[in-house]
């Protein structure tokens, strides 16, 4: 049985998350500029995420712009901030045509007017979508965005909409940016760097965590099969024991 089938007959991960690393160093190897290596990238985003959808992963976050992530050259935050464009411009007939809703989940204060219309566009657009779900991580940060949540939760309690004694995993949980999302499954990080980087730190809590060499911008769909395949063969035991 080829591999797409073998990993299609057994359950899949309903939330993939991957971190999508190692752009620059694909370019340098290729004596590309780095922005051609986010290219090259975004150009693979489209494509796994068909895939992911295809397969029958219904939720799929991708690490696209970390709140760290300001600290690179202006040229190349201006290149990344490009993404949101590029879904409206690129992605948009494919992304149609297999019914993907898109989601963003970051900061929002330090994301540029223009690129915060298109960002609202894409979401308004596609939020009836009943295909997958593809969840952006753009200006985010774990740490951000548990802050917050903390400080959603103290003002709910200040401005009497919460009791001290209701609050709980999941009162807290609805206020992260990933509140209409489930619990990631299976986390990839490519380019072989072994870190999760701030990324999802409360979502992963159970995740399987699978990390490849593949640089980004070359993990293709049979690597995506491959790392589901691993997911498959693992036991998840959240804190019970083995039957
Ligand atoms: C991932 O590739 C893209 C983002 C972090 C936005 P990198 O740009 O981090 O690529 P490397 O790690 O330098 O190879
Ligand atoms: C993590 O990659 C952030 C994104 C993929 C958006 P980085 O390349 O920024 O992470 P570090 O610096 O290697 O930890
Ligand atoms: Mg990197």
């Amino acid at each position: 049985m080829r591999l797409k089938q073998q990993v299609m007959a057994k359950p899949v991960p309903k939330h993939i998350a991957i971190i999508l690393d190692g752009n620059g160093r694909w370019a340098k190897r290729r004596n590309l500029p780095r922005h051609a290596g986010h290219k090259q990238g975004a150009i693979n985003l489209q494509k796994i995420t068909l895939e992911a959808h295809q397969l029958g992963i219904r939720f799929l976050s991708v690490y696209a712009f970390s709140t760290e992530n300001w600290r690179r050259p202006k040229e190349e935050i201006d290149y990344l901030m490009n993404l949101p464009k590029i879904f409206e411009e690129e992605y948009k007939d494919n992304f149609k045509e297999y019914d993907i809703r898109v989601v963003f989940s970051g900061r929002r204060d330090r994301i540029s007017q223009a690129n915060l219309d298109l960002m609202q566009r894409v979401e308004e657009k596609t939020k009836d979508r009943k295909g997958l779900t593809l969840n952006v991580c753009l200006d985010y940060g774990s740490h951000d965005e548990i802050t917050r949540a903390a400080k959603k939760v103290a003002e709910d309690v200040l401005n009497g909409q919460l009791t001290l004694a209701s609050i709980n995993e999941d009162v807290f949980a609805s206020r992260l940016y990933t509140r209409d999302l489930p619990d990631v499954d299976l986390l990839i990080r490519t380019s072989g760097e072994v870190r999760l980087s701030n990324f999802l730190l409360w979502q992963v809590a159970y995740a399987e965590f699978y990390f490849t060499k593949v640089l980004w911008p070359s993990f293709s769909a049979k690597h995506l099969y491959k790392a589901i395949k691993h997911y498959q063969k693992r036991h998840r035991k959240f804190g019970g024991l083995k039957e």
